[in-house]
């Protein structure tokens, strides 16, 4: 596989008024990778995610996917280029089951309208796959099961599914085990690590086990800015990072 980045960003800043919540990042995924973000809370790792997937613009620097500008693409446009993504907050439709969830989550990435024999084979084509991540995700035997009767870490997992059924070759994850018990969590690093051969990755993550586990490489951000970066052991054996991030973690999820 080439080493040329799948994605890049240049003195990427994002001010919110007076604040910088992205401050100056240099920031790039090569094809294949795990890249892991890291960073106690407002140190600007959503908003980082926000400004790859297009949901919010630069104030300034600019982001390249596959060595071209994002900048002035709508969402839609950056999703249909191969961008998928999920938020911090559970974001799928309560009402619909498992197989709707994820065939909406597809139809929207493809557009078009639904009317024409092509456009019939290329609903088929979604529910296929819709059919597929659910599988790829344990969720199969929820397929018909409305979302808002499942658990919590199924809904997660069921989030993860309906990234994958827009078929991205980047996806973006904020937080996906946000709020897990332990079994959950590491049953979604499980099915993350299961993912790794096909998709690249760009993981925002607080639980630490699951980050070093699964990251090629991580990006440490405080302030807005990157602390630093580098393989996974570099991270997880510097001072710099033991004392700005990791004694701020553990001083927050001790208090
Ligand atoms: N839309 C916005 N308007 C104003 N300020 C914002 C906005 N979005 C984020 N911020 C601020 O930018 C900073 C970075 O926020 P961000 O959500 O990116 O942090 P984070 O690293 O994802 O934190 P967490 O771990 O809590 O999710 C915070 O101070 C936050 O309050
Ligand atoms: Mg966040």
């Amino acid at each position: 596989m080439s080493d040329e980045p799948i994605l890049a960003t240049h003195g990427l800043t994002r001010r919110f008024g007076g604040l910088v919540a992205v401050n100056n990042v240099d920031f790039d995924v090569t094809p294949g990778e795990i890249h892991a973000i890291l960073g106690p809370n407002g140190a600007g790792k959503s908003t980082l995610i926000n400004l790859l997937s297009g949901e919010i613009s630069p104030s300034e620097g600019q982001v390249l996917f596959h060595g071209k500008p994002i900048q002035g693409k709508s969402v839609r446009q950056i999703a249909r280029m191969g961008i998928g993504r999920s938020h911090q907050k559970t974001n799928i439709f309560p009402r619909l089951n498992c197989l709707q969830n994820c065939e909406l989550a597809g139809r929207i990435h493809m557009g078009g309208v639904f009317g024409s024999w092509r456009s019939r084979q290329r609903a088929q084509k979604v529910s296929e796959r819709a059919l597929d991540v659910l599988e790829t995700c344990h969720l199969a035997h929820r397929a018909y099961t409305p979302a808002a009767d499942m658990s919590y870490g199924e809904q997660r997992q069921l989030q993860i599914a309906m990234v994958l059924a827009t078929a991205p070759s980047l996806m973006l994850l904020d937080e996906p085990m946000a709020g897990m018990g332990r079994e959950e969590t590491v049953q979604v690093t499980e099915l993350l690590e299961s993912l790794t051969d096909r998709y690249t990755l760009v993981l925002i993550e607080h639980d630490m086990d699951s980050v070093f586990r699964l990251a090629d490489r991580i990006t440490v951000m405080v302030d807005g800015c990157v602390l630093e970066s580098g393989p996974t052991d570099q991270i997880r054996a510097s001072e710099k990072v033991r004392d700005v991030y990791l004694g701020r973690h553990h001083e927050e999820a001790t208090a």
